[in-house]
């Protein structure tokens, strides 16, 4: 799961749309031409993002990777339900040591999952992106990016930080400069950074909602929350805090390519 993008005329009650559209936006930004056959979506979860390519594409291919193995069973059998499995591969890894070749992609994206991989640069995962992609070939990072480091934050700012980390299990989330910085350092050019954080602020007002009608929803159930559910949904509201802090936090998009 991921926040979604908002476009006028869209309705921003509607959850669905905007999360459809947000990767849409993702892999529009890769720019496919008809040669381009193969893309790779790393951190691909239930594999949502994956079913919009098959959509989008159903004459190319999409390998998705994740490191939970119930997701890819689920997404399975989401995949099935829409009868796309052919266009979809689903591929249990980790995507910072990626079971492809070198030069093997035509196009790699990475939408709200570059986040957990280690470190602020995210260099693990950004030297697997560009080591698989062909030269030449585009790719996109979209998550929320830190604009300056986490150190530097006043003493509130830094405790709800480190509380959503926790609380949706993030090592960190990624410094842009550092990220950037991996890019060049492994070939990539032509790097751009888009600012989405006013798309994705509708999205991240359901937030509160959300968590609320899922937590009633529990207790009429009559069951009792765990701390790591209580953790993940404290995160959803200290996110909408930290989102107001854009001089420190934004949601950006990274889109480039790899050297020819
Ligand atoms: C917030 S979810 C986003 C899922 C998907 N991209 C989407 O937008 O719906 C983050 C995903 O990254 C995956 N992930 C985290 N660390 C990973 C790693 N080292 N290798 C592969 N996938 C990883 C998680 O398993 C999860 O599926």
């Amino acid at each position: 799961m991921h926040f979604g993008y908002y476009r006028f005329p869209m309705i921003p009650l509607w959850r669905e749309q905007m999360l459809d559209a947000m990767n849409r936006y993702v892999i529009e930004s890769l720019k496919l031409g008809d040669s381009d056959k193969i893309v790779y979506d790393l951190g691909c979860g239930l594999a949502a993002p994956c079913r919009t390519f098959a959509k989008m594409y159903p004459e190319k291919k999409v390998k998705g990777i994740t490191i939970v193995e119930w997701q890819i069973q689920k997404a399975r059998e989401l995949n099935r339900q829409k009868n796309i499995d052919g266009i979809i591969e689903l591929i249990l890894g980790d995507y910072t040591n990626l079971p492809f070749d070198d030069n093997s992609a035509d196009a790699a994206y990475a939408l709200e999952s570059a986040c957990h991989c280690p470190g602020d640069d995210k260099a693990a995962f950004v030297k697997e992106m560009m080591r698989v992609l062909k030269p030449g070939k585009k790719f996109a990072i979209a998550d929320g990016f830190l604009k300056r480091p986490s150190e530097k934050f006043y003493p509130l700012l830094k405790y709800c930080y480190n509380e959503i980390c926790k609380g949706w299990a993030l090592p960190s989330f990624p410094n842009v400069n550092g990220v950037v910085e991996q890019l060049k350092l492994n070939g990539a050019e032509n790097i751009k950074v888009t600012d989405l954080s006013f798309r994705v602020a509708p999205s991240v007002m359901h937030a509160p909602f959300t968590v609320v009608s899922f937590v009633l929803k529990k207790m009429l159930q009559g069951e009792k929350l765990n701390s790591v559910r209580i953790g993940h949904l404290k995160a959803c509201f200290l996110g909408l805090f930290m989102g107001m802090h854009r001089g420190s936090f934004s949601y950006l998009m990274i889109t480039g390519n790899k050297k020819s």
